[in-house]
């Protein structure tokens, strides 16, 4: 990898505001917030708006301050896994993959996962979003509420090398005055009018000018979590300027263990390791503590405070103090397989990746004025795509979409690989399943909260979601097909041509997108028999505690979900305000 050799990965603490670096500076707050990701973050600098409202909040990692490989776009792979900024948990065996135990990286620090992800943003579409108003019996979590939201939380830019967008995206669906970075590429790829030429080709695969705008169908332009060429995460709501505010402290390198209860059904205390002396000490929340750990530390902590299925958590020695079965339950994931081809062509990445000088120039022009290649993330296009309405996939299982209008899967068009290869160029279209029918859990099978917990997200369980794959696959190839690729294809690395060849291949190569929602979901109010959070996203049966994070989602949309968590977390917000009369 390019790392070791000339990329300077380097953490210089901040000298603003309040970020502590020890549990003997915290004084007293109103809220404690459990993490610093794109719901943590959002939610902690929106309550502290209001001068009155104090908020700390505890993140198990550090500062990630001006870290290269973080700041890059294009480097986004070489952020996970088994970095210093990831948990590093792996998935349990997956009976479908062949029991291949596949990394499952979650971010760790400020910025929590939207600092090592991959950065494109994505909604799902409207259906998707209207799914979780049916699944929580609350319109406001429908997709016509909840599209202001979306905007609230984005600061759209324009690109780079100041190319003209018009035709690239619809300014009608896009805030320009929130926190994160939104861009279409600044920089051009080798492959991207072959991409569009595609689209004018072949009406399979048609054009759409956004794919954030509710309809979501169609090949378009890549939006990505970019602020003029550089990466965009949940720390964009904690800027200098937003820690400085004298109600808002932040608490780095610092792991909760536990909720626990002052009185009764009181949740307002977090237990945490004071890392100064490696004892666990508490913190009492004025008003309430808001976990926002993602979807699976958010359920982990639950279940080791004693809210979980009770039967479960008694039998493994933990106390039952809430039972609360669908704790860590119905984590549904997204899955993808790549389909790779050599290519007549040196303009790719590979060529980049095996030429130190060339990457060094790369970066060094990256640095120096924020353009090249370095600004943009792993591609400059993507697909959403439904199965043909006559398919016998669908005949066969139904429809696994949330409706007629959202994708069953995905494509990213990538110029190239993201490792190092001794020859050859490439192009490679990962395509992944968006609308899964399969879910799996997140669990724990020790008392210690410090031990990693199992990740079963269930990859492919449900006979659909592989049979939806390997349609997907067939139909990556028929892109390439079209006339637009004529001389650029040399060979097909798939190596796999019938239903049967091309099923095993996925489950030889498959992984996961790292997408897990709904571990600790939504559901109505006054429903027992499963959820999480009431739809104001209160735990239901305690008080004091409420989760704002991927894990509330109730359904995963056919998108890449930080979109979805910034939504929800900008929503939060309002609604605790509201409760309270807060400004
Ligand atoms: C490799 C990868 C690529 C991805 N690509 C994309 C993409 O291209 N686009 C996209 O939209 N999404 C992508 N995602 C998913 C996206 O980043 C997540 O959905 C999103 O970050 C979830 O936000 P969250 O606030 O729920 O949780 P997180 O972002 O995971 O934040 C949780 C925070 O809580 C902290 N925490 C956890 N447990 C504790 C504890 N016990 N004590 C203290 N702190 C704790 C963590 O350190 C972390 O900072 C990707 C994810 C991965 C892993
Ligand atoms: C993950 O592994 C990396 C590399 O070994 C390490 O630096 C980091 O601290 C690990 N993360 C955690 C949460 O232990
Ligand atoms: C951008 O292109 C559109 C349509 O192609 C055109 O109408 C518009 O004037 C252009 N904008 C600028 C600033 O050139
Ligand atoms: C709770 O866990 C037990 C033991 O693992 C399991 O048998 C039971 O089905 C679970 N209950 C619910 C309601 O999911
Ligand atoms: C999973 O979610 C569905 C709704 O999508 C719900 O009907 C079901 O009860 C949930 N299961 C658990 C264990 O929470
Ligand atoms: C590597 O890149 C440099 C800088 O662009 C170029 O001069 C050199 O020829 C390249 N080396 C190879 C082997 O292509
Ligand atoms: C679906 O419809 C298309 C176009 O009408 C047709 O070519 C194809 O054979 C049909 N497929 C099936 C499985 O019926
Ligand atoms: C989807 O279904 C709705 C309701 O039946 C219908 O109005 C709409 O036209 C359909 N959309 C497509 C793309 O077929
Ligand atoms: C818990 O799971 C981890 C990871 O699979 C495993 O290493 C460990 O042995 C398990 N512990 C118990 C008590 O089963
Ligand atoms: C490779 O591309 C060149 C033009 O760029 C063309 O002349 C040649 O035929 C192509 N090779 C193959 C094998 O398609
Ligand atoms: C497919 O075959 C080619 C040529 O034999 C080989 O280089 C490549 O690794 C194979 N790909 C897979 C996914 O097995
Ligand atoms: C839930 O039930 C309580 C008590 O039965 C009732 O007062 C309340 O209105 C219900 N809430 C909703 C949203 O249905």
């Amino acid at each position: 990898m390019l790392s070791g050799l000339f990329v300077a990965a380097f953490i210089t603490l901040p000298s603003f505001g309040k970020i502590l670096h020890s549990a003997a500076d915290l004084k007293d707050y109103d809220f404690v917030v459990i993490g610093a990701g794109p719901g943590g973050s959002a939610v902690s600098n929106r309550l502290t708006e209001d001068p009155s409202v104090s908020v700390l909040i505890i993140e198990a990692g550090g500062a990630n301050n001006d870290v290269i490989t973080i700041d890059v776009p294009l480097l986004c792979t070489m952020l996970t896994p088994n970095t210093q900024w990831d948990w590093n948990y792996t998935t349990t065996p997956q009976p479908n993959l062949n029991d291949r135990v596949l990394p499952f990286p979650r971010g760790l620090g400020l910025g929590g996962t939207s600092a090592v992800n991959c950065l494109v943003y994505t909604r799902g579409s409207k259906q998707n979003i209207d799914r979780w108003a049916e699944l929580s019996g609350d319109p406001s979590w429908g997709w016509d509420a909840m599209l202001p939201y979306f905007k609230k939380s984005e600061k759209f830019n324009f690109p780079v090398d100041g190319h003209n967008i018009t035709g690239q995206f619809d300014p009608a669906f896009h805030g320009f005055e929130g926190y994160i970075g939104v861009s279409v590429p600044g920089a051009g790829r080798a492959i991207d009018d072959r991409v569009i030429q595609t689209t004018q080709e072949s009406a399979e695969f048609p054009f759409s000018i956004d794919p954030n705008t509710g309809d979501h169908l169609g090949v378009s332009w890549v939006q990505a979590l970019i602020d003029r060429g550089v990466r965009s995460d949940a720390a964009a709501y904690l800027s200098p300027e937003v820690i400085a505010r004298k109600n808002l402290d932040v608490l780095l390198n610092t792991r909760v263990s536990r909720i626990l209860s002052s009185s009764n059904d009181l949740f307002n205390v977090v237990q945490y390791l004071n890392s100064a002396d490696g004892t666990l000490k508490t913190i009492r929340a004025g008003k309430e503590v808001i976990l926002s750990a993602g979807a699976v530390g958010t359920p982990s902590i639950l279940l080791h405070s004693g809210i979980g299925n009770a039967t479960a958590l008694a039998s493994l020695g933990v106390k039952p103090l809430v039972d609360l079965p669908s704790v860590g339950q119905n984590l549904t994931d997204h899955i993808g397989v790549s389909s790779t081809w050599l290519v007549n062509s040196t303009l790719t990445y590979d060529t980049v990746l095996r030429n130190q000088t060339l990457a060094e120039e790369l970066l060094q022009q990256w640095k120096e004025t924020k353009t090249g290649i370095y600004v943009d993330t792993s591609e400059n296009h993507l697909a959403f795509l439904r199965l043909p309405e006559n398919s016998t996939v669908l005949k066969e299982f139904g429809d696994p979409a949330a409706g007629n209008e959202t994708a069953h899967y995905e494509f990213l068009f990538q110029n190239g690989l993201n490792s190092v290869t001794a020859s050859g160029n490439y192009l490679n279209i990962p395509a992944g399943n968006v609308s899964p029918k399969s879910t799996g859990a997140v669990t724990i099978n020790s008392t210690d909260p410090f031990d990693a917990p199992l990740i079963d997200p269930g990859l492919l369980s449900h006979p659909v979601d592989i049979a939806v794959l390997r349609e997907a696959v067939k139909s990556a190839h028929r892109f390439v097909q079209a006339a637009a690729w004529g001389g650029y294809i040399l060979q097909d690395l798939t190596n796999a041509t019938t239903d049967a060849d091309i099923e095993e291949f996925i489950r030889e190569n498959a992984v996961s997108f790292f997408h897990p929602v709904a571990t600790a979901a939504m559901s109505p109010f006054n429903t027992t028999n499963w959820g999480v959070v009431n739809p104001d996203l209160k735990v239901k049966g305690v008080k004091g505690l409420r989760i704002v994070d991927a894990s509330v989602a109730p359904s995963l949309p056919a998108a890449h979900t930080s979109a979805a968590v910034y939504g929800i977390a900008e929503h939060a917000a309002d609604i605790i305000k509201a409760e309270y009369g807060f400004l």
